[in-house]
């Protein structure tokens, strides 16, 4: 286990000063250039041109209100141009915050796809088949998988024209799928980096010290729960209770078969015993909670941080409940926690070397066998899917209790 803990060349220097709490500031999209409007639903490609359709929203609203398909042509790449087919796209619960227009970060609505309304494309990562590339591009070819390097380039789309710098290309896709490309860049590097930048972990310790997590069944949850089992970071796992103890139980052990050595529903945690049963778990505190990863709030968030040993570290990165963080002022005086923030976009744009290195290390952990994918649920995307259909896709993605993240595969080829 010792040598799980041991850091590649990728953690050094990863470590951020207490200060990475969450910017706000907006990002930037830019959506592809010389394109040009289709008329009819599917013509003949002429010039070089490439068919394309692309979810779009030129207003803030509920996803199934604001989203419309919109088809239009991308010309041949130029200079250092490169032209892109969809592979897989997933449905985060950012995308649909950013629809509504209650996500820090907006993409700016242009008109460079020739729609009636200045807009955005929805989506914020996913990986892309390369079809052609300009006569200036360097470390691209045609076939080459790619992700974009930022987010708020707008990914649900059948094909895309960026420039070559906005993308950066997988080395080694062998052994990968689309799906695991398509979701590598935004939750598993949040996990990836929650851990290692937000906690000196004791590495002579290996298996002794704890994490606490809630939203564990979340797409960063699960990665988090592997990242400890590799790391040698015990996780101590809280998830929403199902409809049927059957149907609990069964999330429970799934978790624990991903890795997790305790996992509690939320309900256990907030109605009494959650502190002997923790007490139990650490060996009576001996092994201590080092860190608390909380995407949920509210009464949630408290109860995590109550758990945690002196000098520990609460990140929070989600709220889902939509509730304040409340903390008992005594965590703060007599246990000296510290609280932050975390949001991936931010930190990718500052720290663009090591988020493409962590990428790598975790696709080489997925090639392994040691990082498993996230449950899904397919939506195809084809020529023929209608705007609505995929509208409502996106529509379902905060519902919750879901089987699994939705995510766009695109069958549909070039045309
Ligand atoms: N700050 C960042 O950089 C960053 C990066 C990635 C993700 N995030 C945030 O992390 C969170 C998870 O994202 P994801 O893509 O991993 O999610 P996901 O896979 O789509 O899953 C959503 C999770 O949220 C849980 N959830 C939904 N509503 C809840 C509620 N009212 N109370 C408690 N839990 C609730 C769900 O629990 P059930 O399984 O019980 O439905 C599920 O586990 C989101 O808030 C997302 O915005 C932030």
């Amino acid at each position: 286990m010792l040598s799980h803990r041991v850091f590649q060349a990728v953690a050094h220097g990863a470590r951020q000063s207490g200060s990475a709490r969450a910017a706000l500031l907006a990002g930037k999209a830019q959506c592809a250039s010389s394109t040009l409007p289709m008329q009819g639903r599917r013509s003949i490609s002429v010039y070089g041109y490439t068919q394309a359709k692309a979810l779009v929203y030129s207003k803030y609203g509920e996803p199934k209100d604001v989203l419309s398909l919109h088809k239009h042509s991308i010309s041949a790449p130029h200079g250092s141009q490169v032209n892109l087919r969809l592979l897989t796209a997933p449905m985060n619960p950012a995308d649909v915050n950013q629809i509504q227009g209650v996500y820090p970060s907006k993409p700016p609505f242009l008109q460079t796809l020739g729609t009636a309304e200045p807009s955005a494309v929805g989506g914020n990562e996913g990986a892309f088949e390369v079809i052609s590339t300009g006569g200036n591009v360097k470390n691209l070819s045609k076939g080459d998988w790619v992700i974009m390097k930022k987010t708020g380039q707008g990914t649900w789309r059948t094909h895309a024209q960026l420039d070559e710098s906005q993308l950066i290309r997988i080395e080694n896709k062998e052994g990968l799928t689309p799906l695991q490309i398509g979701t590598v860049s935004v939750n598993p590097v949040t996990a990836y980096r929650m851990m290692r930048d937000f906690c000196q972990w004791d590495w002579m310790r290996a298996g002794e010290e704890w994490m606490i997590q809630n939203g564990a069944n979340s797409g960063v949850g699960r990665a988090a729960i592997q990242f400890g089992r590799e790391w040698g970071i015990k996780t101590l796992n809280i998830v929403r209770q199902r409809k049927t103890p059957e149907e609990t139980e069964a999330l429970k052990q799934e978790l624990k078969e991903l890795g997790a050595n305790v996992v509690v529903t939320e309900e256990e945690m907030l109605n009494g015993g959650f502190r002997d049963m923790v007490k139990e778990a650490t060996r009576g505190g001996r092994e201590p909670i080092r860190l608390a990863l909380n995407c949920v709030g509210g009464k949630n968030a408290t109860a995590l941080a109550k758990t945690l040993a002196p000098d520990s570290h609460m990140v929070t990165y989600g709220a889902m409940s939509k509730q304040p963080v409340a903390l008992p002022s005594g965590l703060l005086i007599f246990k000296n926690l510290a609280f932050d923030g975390f949001w991936v976009s931010k930190w990718g744009d500052k720290n663009p070397e090591l988020k493409e290195n962590t990428i790598k290390d975790v696709l080489q952990m997925t090639r392994t066998g040691k990082f498993k994918d996230i449950p899904v649920d397919d939506v195809k995307w084809n020529w023929k899917s209608e705007g609505e259909e995929l509208a409502e896709s996106v529509q379902g993605t905060l519902g919750g209790y879901r089987s699994g993240k939705g995510v766009f595969t695109f069958t549909g080829g070039d045309e």
